[in-house]
């Protein structure tokens, strides 16, 4: 086994492990009645323009790949959102100085000290996983905590391992950790075909990360193809990468000696685009959203368009949603450019009160329908049968109180409640909050009822719904963005 001279590594993981659950950070280590909530007021119709965030996992990847470069470079257009502040810890903790101002993130990369990443960070967030790649490849050594499984599946990382074996690696895993570093005296890692048994995002970005600094040609096949990948490569390619075929299913990589600087600015979030362009057609309401690619969310507004809702292009980066009668359809989540499993949750809140039954398939995750137990509490009719929901249309949704499991979960759960009459509650708000840039705040200035709630403000606002004299919506707001 392979271990940095100057950590004990059972005794640190330990410490860390028993530590990170009762740190007074960690979401859940907080009592449940202080726990923040989310309060709904239905059936308010909404108006107006969203402004789009930048993509949370192209950030989070790209953010990954500033490993690889011995320069300072600038990121623009970076998500504010709890998972996007995990990955700055975890790269302050390996030796990254980092300066951001609002959006933008200024990244010096230039002396990583540490080839190992923290177990508590990366335990909380398992895209973290994704330094292995630049680490391995620029320092010839890595050390990363082996995320565990979360709510919507097991999620292994063994392409991500394999894809590093064939590029040259020794890889072991002990103690929950995963050891790499580049085997016999060679120094870097060797360029290979990797032919991926799955187009797994996560293994497809940590293999061009890696093939970025390695020795000769690498080709990765069966590749992922999503926006996100593409857009690491663009990042990548800015710093000086030979990268071809991003965004298709064979990727072609030739290895350079060094990245070097660039400013770069990260695409828009289709998931949340998509999030708000469901917003429109479960609550009746006309609005728009800008910037947005809409190519990306092709087969978004293709579903949207099978169930009554017109989604216009009113410029190159800007859509317009066009309400209608929802109708019953099927979905089937598969990679892209497949229906976004990211999206499924959202769309389960609307196909539930479409005129009709729906079929709705989760093929990429084992375990991403625990929503469906929340929406039933709702009013919804769905029952799950493995891994298909049958959805069967009701007239309309019922206020609850419902806990969010997961972060796109949350968000259907929001979007429910939008549509329902009566006040809805929804816990959990963590899982928002790992991947939504303010959503809250974004739906209120369309013109939702809604009030994030926290201990203190429970008290004086329980009586009061939006709009009254002592509404705390500001307060509540306040509390969502970590950089104040
Ligand atoms: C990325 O996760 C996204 N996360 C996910 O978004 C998204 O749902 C997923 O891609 C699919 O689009 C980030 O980019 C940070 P995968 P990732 O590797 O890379 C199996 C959200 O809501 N697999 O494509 O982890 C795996 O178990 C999140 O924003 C292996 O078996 O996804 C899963 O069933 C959730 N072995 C399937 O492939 C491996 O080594 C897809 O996983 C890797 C993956």
């Amino acid at each position: 086994m392979y271990v940095p001279k100057n950590i004990k590594i059972s005794q640190y993981l330990e410490d860390k492990a028993i530590n990170s659950l009762h740190s007074s950070n960690h979401p859940l280590s907080q009592p449940e009645d202080e726990q923040p909530i989310l309060q709904i007021w239905g059936r308010a119709s909404l108006e107006g323009e969203v402004r789009i965030s930048g993509a949370k996992n192209s950030a989070l990847a790209i953010m990954a790949g500033v490993l690889l470069c011995s320069d300072e470079c600038r990121l623009q257009n970076v998500p504010i959102l709890v998972d996007v502040t995990r990955m700055e810890q975890i790269l302050e903790a390996l030796g990254v100085k980092l300066n951001r101002q609002g959006n933008i993130l200024d990244v010096d990369a230039s002396n990583i000290g540490k080839s190992q990443a923290p177990y508590d960070l990366v335990s909380q967030m398992r895209a973290s996983f994704f330094v292995i790649g630049p680490l391995l490849t620029r320092l010839g050594v890595a050390s990363v905590p082996l995320p565990g499984g979360c709510a919507i599946g097991a999620r292994p990382v063994d392409l991500h391992v394999r894809g590093l074996q064939a590029m040259g690696a020794d890889v072991c895993i002990e103690h929950g950790m995963v050891h790499a570093c580049v085997r016999g005296r060679r120094s870097r890692l060797q360029g290979a075909k990797i032919y991926l048994d799955y187009p797994s995002v996560g293994a497809t970005e940590t293999l061009m990360m890696a093939a970025t600094l390695a020795e000769g040609e690498t080709i990765i096949e069966n590749a992922a193809q999503e926006p996100e990948v593409e857009d690491l490569a663009n990042f990548c390619r800015a710093m000086g990468a030979q990268i071809s075929g991003a965004g298709t299913n064979t990727i072609l990589i030739s290895g350079v000696d060094r990245l070097h600087e660039t400013d770069y600015s990260i695409i828009p979030d289709r998931i949340e685009a998509g999030t708000f362009l469901v917003a429109g057609a479960i609550t009746d309401s006309e609005i728009s959203l800008y910037p947005v690619i809409p190519e990306h969310l092709a087969p978004v507004i293709a579903k949207l368009q099978e169930i009554g809702t017109q989604i216009v292009t009113d410029a190159p980066n800007r859509l317009r949603v066009v309400p209608g009668a929802l109708r019953a359809t099927d979905i089937e989540t598969l990679p892209y450019p497949g229906f976004p499993t990211d999206m499924q949750a959202q769309f389960m809140a609307l196909l539930a009160i479409a005129e009709g039954n729906s079929v709705i398939s989760e093929t990429v995750f084992e375990n991403r329908l625990r929503h469906v137990a929340e929406l039933n509490r709702m009013g919804a009719d769905i029952r799950v049968k493995g891994n298909h929901a049958i959805v069967k249309g009701v007239p309309r949704l019922l206020g609850a109180p419902v806990m969010a499991t997961d972060l796109r979960a949350s968000a259907a759960l929001v979007l429910a409640g939008l549509a329902a009459e009566g006040k809805t509650i929804v816990q959990g708000l963590h899982h928002l909050d790992r991947g939504y840039d303010n959503l809250e705040g974004k739906l209120s200035q369309l013109g939702a009822k809604l009030r994030r709630v926290t201990p203190q403000t429970q008290t004086s606002a329980k009586s009061s719904p939006i709009g009254q004299p002592n509404s705390q919506l500001s307060v509540c707001t306040s509390q969502l963005s970590p950089h104040q």
